[in-house]
């Protein structure tokens, strides 16, 4: 086990998405890239992208629509495109074995991808993640609300960690035992990579939509420059916008931020850690803007998800178990368990009536942190105190934690409910459910 020291720069070139605003078929080609990560032009790293770069291009549609999106694949393995957060049609929900056949290489398959509800989304291979999400094989996908919140930029900000290698290749051992019975496969190189449209200035009004991309990363970020409040989690406005403090994102976590430019310096994108802040990454300002009234931010228009049944509510029990340190000695291939069952279980968790609200207490009996991720449908966080809370797709158990949470099931399918540490879930912590 290698413990290298975490390098990290500001200064590297910057990977922008690129803006695609697709109006008949898309097509997303998956295939090899090189990639600049290394800060002041180090060596290219070799990795796989789509559409020629990593991140793919950020994907801009209109809330409502259904677009057309052709997978191709120019890799040497088989993939697929998982829309995270989007509730899908199951049939393009882009899971191999569950809800689709893997996607060789050489061939293609046509998503009809839905985009029911507005807000901070992204796309990423479901085939082989824990390698080929840290290869690369992701992009952002923003779904804009009819009437947007007046902001003079709106700059999605994704922040990934890699494992380099000292010539900036990225490190063997994507399945690696010893990280996967950890907290996964850390990166030893992190970075916010900022799709910027323009300068900013003192005074704008931005709005940030952080995603943590990593495969297994918790991202504590810190930013300093400006003040706001956060107004959507997992794509889902928040009812009240909230202070922006020290904030969290796990794995595959999305947060909106709405925030104003208080100060000429630059904007930073901050990592705290034990020996201090580290910069993930900056947005230069330039320039003052003398037009913008100061106005509150308030809160951008809700999505339509349907109110839980609170009385009603069938109680499932998902226990989280396994990993380093466990009491059971895991195999080879079954490190995590979800109920005592590792990997893809047949038969589903439960089997719910469409429109049936469950509440779920998911129980972490480990030492680690897991962020639980449902598909095809969003859940309410249930609080200490019983109370509904906020709506997300993706919730961080601490180690030894339990987090209820209650979700309405109303789209018919198979859905996975996974660990979005992959290399949690490629060593076993994973399962499904059933909406009949
Ligand atoms: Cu972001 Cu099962 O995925
Ligand atoms: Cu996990």
């Amino acid at each position: 086990m290698h413990r290298r020291s975490f390098l990290i720069s500001a200064t590297g070139a910057a990977l922008a998405p690129q803006l695609a605003w697709a109006t008949q078929r898309f097509d997303l080609t998956a295939q090899p890239v090189n990639a600049s990560l290394l800060p002041d032009g180090g060596p290219l790293t070799a990795m796989l992208g789509f559409n020629g770069a990593t991140p793919g291009p950020e994907l801009r549609f209109r809330q409502g629509e259904v677009r057309n999106i052709r997978l191709v694949n120019h890799l040497d393995q088989a993939s697929a495109v998982h829309w995270h957060g989007l509730r899908q049609d199951n049939a393009m929900d882009g899971v191999p074995g569950l809800t689709q056949d893997v996607v060789p290489p050489g061939d293609s398959f046509d998503y009809a991808v839905r985009t029911p509800d507005a807000g901070t989304y992204w796309y990423h291979s479901h085939n082989r993640s824990s390698e080929q999400v840290a290869k690369g094989l992701f992009g952002p996908l923003i779904v804009v609300e009819d009437t947007p919140p007046d902001v003079d930029h709106d700059i999605t900000v994704l922040i990934d960690d890699w494992r380099l290698t000292d010539t900036g290749a990225l490190a063997e051992g994507f399945d690696d035992r010893h990280d996967q019975a950890h907290g996964g496969r850390l990166g030893n190189f992190a970075r916010a990579l900022f799709g910027m449209d323009g300068p900013v200035r003192v005074g704008d009004r931005l709005r940030l939509r952080l995603i943590n991309v990593a495969t297994d990363r918790i991202f504590p970020i810190e930013i300093a420059g400006i003040d706001g409040m956060i107004v959507a989690l997992d794509g889902m406005p928040l009812a009240t916008p909230r202070a922006v403090g020290e904030l969290v994102l796990a794995p595959a976590q999305r947060m909106d931020i709405i925030a104003d430019v208080t100060s000429d310096q630059q904007i930073d994108v901050l990592f705290p850690t034990r020996d201090g802040p580290f910069a993930l990454g900056a947005l230069p300002v330039n320039g003052v803007n003398a037009d913008r009234t100061p106005a509150p931010i308030r809160a951008l228009p809700a999505n339509q998800i349907a109110a839980p049944d609170l009385t009603h509510a069938v109680a499932v029990t998902l226990v989280m178990q396994g990993g380093a340190m466990s009491r059971q000695m895991m195999s080879q291939s079954d490190i995590w368990a979800f109920n005592g069952q590792s990997g893809l279980p047949d038969a589903p968790l439960h089997s719910f009536e469409r429109g049936q609200t469950a509440r779920i207490t998911l129980v972490n009996d480990t030492r680690f942190a897991h962020g639980i991720h449902l598909h095809g449908h969003h859940f309410h966080e249930i609080a200490a105190n019983g109370a509904l809370g906020d709506l997300r797709d993706t919730t961080l158990v601490d180690a030894g934690a339990s987090q209820d949470i209650l979700c309405v099931f109303d789209n018919p399918g198979k859905w996975l409910l996974h660990c979005h540490m992959l290399g949690h879930q490629a060593s076993g912590m994973k399962t499904w459910v059933e909406v009949t």
